[in-house]
């Protein structure tokens, strides 16, 4: 369900996508709700006679699980968790669920962990200062609850701090990985895009490998990589990362900082856009965004508008009105212009070289 607030416009797209999502995380949506409102209630987010509504409406369809699309206060929370008497959940929880079900190397597990404890001492630090509100309020001191919070509080920190220390150490481990990578230097590219644009798809079709493309949001998780060698001197390393999502939480954006900093250490970014959806102008800077925030702005990237075989486009390059980026369109599943991609590739692999040699020319020329 998702609450236009004030002078919002109901969004749609937001909707759909949640549906996706919750697809995703293995439920059945048997109903979608758009409401309006000027403010969310305090202790409903929506309002009482609409919550009792949409309680009606669920014990009508047989709804199970309310999932919606804003962040909720852990009162808003429990408070329709006992009026409809089921579940609650919002959309960070959503995705960080997905994301627990989907990781799969040790390192993917610790920063999924990670997200879902610092979700978690968000809210009960901001449990924490509504019942400090209460206890103010009525003027009792201390109490049983006050103490239990505490400690799980102290618990929590310290999970994360080991967590931290656990996650710092791999960091390390793989920048050792890379300087040793580095010593046999390969021109190296990362997939970006949003969840189901195709990436692993066009990966498979760019490598040769076999990794798990599916209908669903988020089936990559780690980072999977593949060195390859197109041609005589052509040395690749190419990177399928994690999908995007709007307004990614940002729990999620922090833990998986370390496996992002490889998009930004990247010589070449290849950003593929699924060209069908509806939403694919929002999809396409809900990315930039996150690239924005990751520091990977400044690499070069090509734009590869995907599933060109859905979306009826010719396939092929042509300038971005943006300059430095070029767009191509292809079909990761049929193949179509995917021959003018590796083009593209092997043209920015090329300045790539010409560059290392200038770096080095000018290292020689350098008097000692
Ligand atoms: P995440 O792991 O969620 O980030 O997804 P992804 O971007 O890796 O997408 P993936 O390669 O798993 O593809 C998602 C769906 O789109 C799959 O059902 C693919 O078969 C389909 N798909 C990928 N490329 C094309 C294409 O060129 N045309 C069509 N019609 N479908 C495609």
């Amino acid at each position: 369900m998702s609450v236009a607030l004030g002078r919002e416009r109901p969004d749609a797209g937001a909707l759909e996508e949640l549906s996706a999502l919750a697809i995703s995380a293995g439920y059945d949506v048997i109903e979608r709700i758009q409401a309006r409102r000027e403010r969310p209630d305090a202790g409903l987010f929506v309002g009482v006679g609409k919550a009792e509504e949409i309680g009606a409406r669920m014990k009508e369809v047989g709804a199970a699980v309310a999932i919606f699309s804003q962040e909720l206060s852990p009162v808003q929370q429990r408070n329709l968790g006992r009026l409809w008497e089921c579940p609650v959940f919002d959309r960070t929880e959503l995705i960080l669920d997905i994301f627990a079900r989907r990781a799969r190397s040790h390192e993917g597990k610790l920063q999924v962990e990670l997200a879902r404890l610092e979700h978690l001492s968000a809210r009960l630090v901001r449990g924490w200062t509504h019942l400090e509100r209460q206890r103010g309020g009525i003027g009792v001191r201390g109490g049983p609850g006050e103490t239990q919070l505490e400690l799980d509080r102290r618990m929590l920190g310290v999970r994360v701090r080991r967590l931290r220390e656990q996650l710092e150490q791999l960091r390390r481990q793989r920048r050792t990985r890379k300087r040793a990578r580095d010593r046999r230097p390969a021109f190296s590219i990362s997939l970006v895009g949003y969840t189901n644009a195709g990436k692993s798809t066009l990966f498979n079709a760019l490598t040769g490998a076999q990794t798990l493309a599916a209908d669903q949001l988020f089936a990559t998780l780690d980072t999977l990589t593949r060195r390859l060698q197109w041609a005589p001197g052509v040395h690749l390393v190419i990177s399928d990362t994690v999908g995007f999502v709007r307004k990614l939480p940002h729990q999620l954006v922090e833990a998986f900082t370390a496996t992002l900093e490889e998009t930004a250490d990247a010589d070449l970014l290849i950003h593929v856009a699924d060209s069908s959806a509806a939403d694919r102008d929002e999809q396409i800077e809900a990315v930039n965004h996150v690239l924005r925030e990751i520091a990977a702005d400044s690499v070069p990237q090509l734009l590869v508008y995907n599933k060109i075989d859905a979306s009826g486009r010719v396939p092929g390059a042509s300038p971005h009105p943006c300059g430095s980026i070029v767009e191509v369109a292809v079909s990761a599943l049929t193949g179509a212009g995917l021959s003018d991609l590796r083009q593209l590739i092997m043209a920015h692999h090329k300045s790539w070289l010409d560059r290392a040699a200038g770096r080095q020319s000018v290292t020689e020329t350098r008097p000692h």
